[in-house]
């Protein structure tokens, strides 16, 4: 945890912001794999690590804006089940480290819940995204328990969003925690990658490394020959000379904040010619995106001027052909590049994307586009100091897609679908660095990890 003022004033900026009514944040249970006891690897819920920082399953934060009275519930173990578990820390102690004075078994938490809806007085949640969570609320606040998002606080929303966003030194240090795992997982798997043996050999290896270091990969571990499918999880294929490999992974520091980098290189440790070409236009593209990040400069800006570097290699390589700006407010050269340039980082790998993206990345400055590719900017806001966000833009040839297209005509003035189609087996290609933005400009966080054509074939060979 960090120190207990940390929980103390952050609680109580929140309280202050929400001004009114009663919040209640509950934390994550345990979740099963295929039976009660047999359970998946527990993760808090980010916001409750934020506001309480206990990293244990089966408690609720009650804040009261008004009075400011603040209750911590949850459930102190028996000694049955200290007999299985080993001996557990109390729920005073636990709170007492968080700054909370006041605790009471979980199951009380509705004289206070059942009082509020008595008085009319707003009890204050967040969209969630654990049914078991969706049903508690449920039988608290007596909304039906799939209508519970749809009643989630849009005040607490912004309140909590208001806080997460920026970064204090401390959560920085956390970041660059996990970036430090990072790097060894990079460097580790551009060092075993090699014709003739499976991916899965190569993610377990990495997945391995994070757990020795007391550590958990922050999303699962993208590894694939077939990098054109974006968030690819399969782990099967055999690596072939000639092929080349999207790593996009991980870790989370010991307070569970995380790294999210992409790397791509090639299983023989040498690209070819057009795999050079095309991994260039990528780094060009990140690195220019990454120069103009600055405070004041809206993040869709850098998109887009990102993506007119894609389009523009693209267009000398002959792939697309017609005015590079032109074709990218149309959209055209989504046929590449069909994502978003990068998201937020903090303690969620997209952070706080449960709490609605359009609340985190967008507002009354921008709205979302519904153009394909541009739709899935996670944030496009202008940037500010203390934001941390991901730059990760790709090349892919998504066979799917590429037919798709090609039989529609669809902005064939722009693309040699000819000249594309012939490379439909090509895969894809990302690079993924994450950014603070800083008062006077940018710091790209954690130790380099190998990115130029060089580096990369360097640490492969
Ligand atoms: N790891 C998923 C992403 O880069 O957004
Ligand atoms: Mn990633
Ligand atoms: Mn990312």
């Amino acid at each position: 945890m960090f120190d207990t003022e940390t929980y103390v004033n952050r609680r109580h900026q929140l309280r202050e912001r929400v001004a009114s009514g009663l919040i209640l944040l509950p934390g994550n249970n345990e979740s099963p794999m295929n039976y009660t006891g047999n359970t998946f690897e527990f993760r808090q819920d980010s916001s409750f690590l934020y506001y309480v920082g206990i990293d244990a399953p089966g408690f609720a934060m009650l804040i009261d804006c008004e009075s400011g009275e603040e209750i911590l519930y949850g459930d102190d173990f028996t000694v049955d089940d200290i007999v299985w578990m080993g001996p557990q820390e109390k729920v005073v102690d636990k709170a007492r480290r968080s700054g909370i004075s006041k605790t009471a078994p979980l199951h009380r938490i509705s004289e206070k819940t059942e009082e509020a809806l008595k008085s009319k007085r707003k009890i204050h949640f967040l969209p969630q995204y654990r049914h078991d969570n969706m049903m508690w609320l449920s039988k608290l606040t007596g909304i039906r328990s799939h209508m519970i998002n749809k009643y989630s606080s849009r005040e607490l929303i912004l309140a909590i969003a208001a806080q997460r966003t920026f970064k204090t030194n401390g959560e920085i240090d956390q970041i660059e925690q996990a970036l430090e795992i990072s790097y060894e997982m990079n460097v580790l798997a551009m060092r075993m990658t090699r014709p003739g043996i499976y991916e899965r050999e190569v993610s377990a290896a990495i997945e391995g490394l994070v757990l020795s270091k007391g550590s958990y990969p922050s999303f699962p571990i993208i590894f694939s020959i077939h990098g054109e499918t974006l968030h690819n999880h399969g782990h099967d294929n055999l690596m072939k000379s000639g092929d080349i490999v999207v790593l996009d992974s991980g870790a989370e520091s010991s307070l569970h904040y995380a790294s999210d980098i992409t790397r791509t290189f090639p299983v023989s440790g040498k690209f070819s010619g057009i795999q050079r070409d095309i991994y260039q236009i990528v780094l060009d593209s990140q690195l220019g995106a990454i120069d103009m990040m600055k405070p004041g400069r809206a993040y869709k800006e850098i998109h887009l001027h990102c993506s007119e570097i894609i389009a523009r290699g693209m267009k000398d390589l002959g792939f697309l052909r017609g005015d590079v700006k032109e074709l990218v407010a149309a959209g055209a050269h989504a046929i590449f590049f069909p994502h978003g340039l990068g998201h937020l980082l903090g303690l969620d790998v997209h952070d706080m994307e449960n709490l609605g993206e359009d609340y985190i990345g967008y507002d009354e400055s921008v709205r979302r586009s519904d153009q394909f590719g541009l739709a899935y900017l996670r944030f496009a806001k202008v940037l500010k100091p203390g934001l941390v966000i991901t730059v990760e833009p790709g090349i892919y040839f998504i066979p799917e897609l590429i037919h798709q297209w090609r039989e529609e005509k669809k902005f064939d003035q722009f693309i040699n679908y000819e000249k594309i189609w012939e490379m439909r087996h090509f895969g894809g290609i990302r690079i993924e660095d994450d950014v603070l933005i800083t008062e006077q400009g940018h710091r790209v966080l954690g130790i380099p990890i190998p990115k130029s054509i060089e580096e990369v074939e360097t640490h492969c060979a």
